[in-house]
């Protein structure tokens, strides 16, 4: 059993989502005590944005520079964890109504042709089915359904259709809302979300 714990917060020890996927991985750990846990800090190493140089050296032509080669090797290493993770835990912070531009930059490595997705003669089908993801999703408003806000949240509607679309149905949000109308609220929405973090189902 596999575990991919990514955290993309930009807000470090004051991160919501980063307390909360902490959480979610100790509950698994409990769950599964022999389970190898891979960790990737987007906010403390970001991938690089996606360039022209980049899928130009898919198609064989020689990177640029270093930098862009090493960025290369980091960005086939997220794809790799990826695919061999049976559960990925993904701390998606919003940031100005969608995820955190780390978190979109690690999501180009892994929606990739031909290896977690391809276009057939029905359409698109996803490749990466079978993979339990838990997202610890922290946010300063509110966005239910019945929220005036709700029609901005491109952040867990936009999560769900990629890694559906990537083939993957087993879907879970733990939800910290409301965390900047008031410290009563945070502590309030992180201390519920918490407790359901150490109560996931296996
Ligand atoms: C750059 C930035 C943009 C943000 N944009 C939004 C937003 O559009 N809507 C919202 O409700 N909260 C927004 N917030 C508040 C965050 O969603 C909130 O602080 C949440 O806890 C972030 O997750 P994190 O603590 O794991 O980083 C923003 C915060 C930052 C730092």
């Amino acid at each position: 059993m596999k575990l991919l714990h990514v955290d993309a917060s930009i807000l470090g020890q004051n991160s919501i989502s980063r307390q909360l996927t902490a959480v979610i991985v100790e509950r698994f750990r409990g769950l599964h005590p022999d389970m190898d846990v891979q960790y990737a800090d987007l906010g403390a190493e970001p991938l690089g944005h996606l360039s022209g140089a980049h899928l130009a050296a898919a198609q064989g032509v020689q990177p640029p520079s270093e930098a862009v080669q090493r960025d290369l090797e980091r960005g086939r290493a997220a794809l790799r964890d990826f695919l061999a993770a049976d559960i990925i835990v993904i701390g998606a912070p919003m940031y100005n109504f969608s995820v955190s531009s780390q978190l979109k930059a690690w999501i180009d490595r892994v929606c990739v042709a031909g290896q977690t997705f391809r276009y057939g003669p029905q359409g698109p089908e996803g490749l990466a089915g079978g993979k339990k993801v838990i997202v610890a999703s922290s946010r300063g408003g509110f966005y239910g359904p019945q929220s005036p806000a709700a029609a901005l949240d491109h952040q867990e509607s936009y999560l769900r259709g990629v890694f559906n679309f990537l083939g993957i149905t087993d879907i879970t949000f733990v939800r910290a809302e409301g965390v900047n109308i008031s410290p009563a609220q945070r502590e309030a929405a992180l201390a519920a979300a918490a407790a359901e973090a150490a109560q996931l189902a296996a």
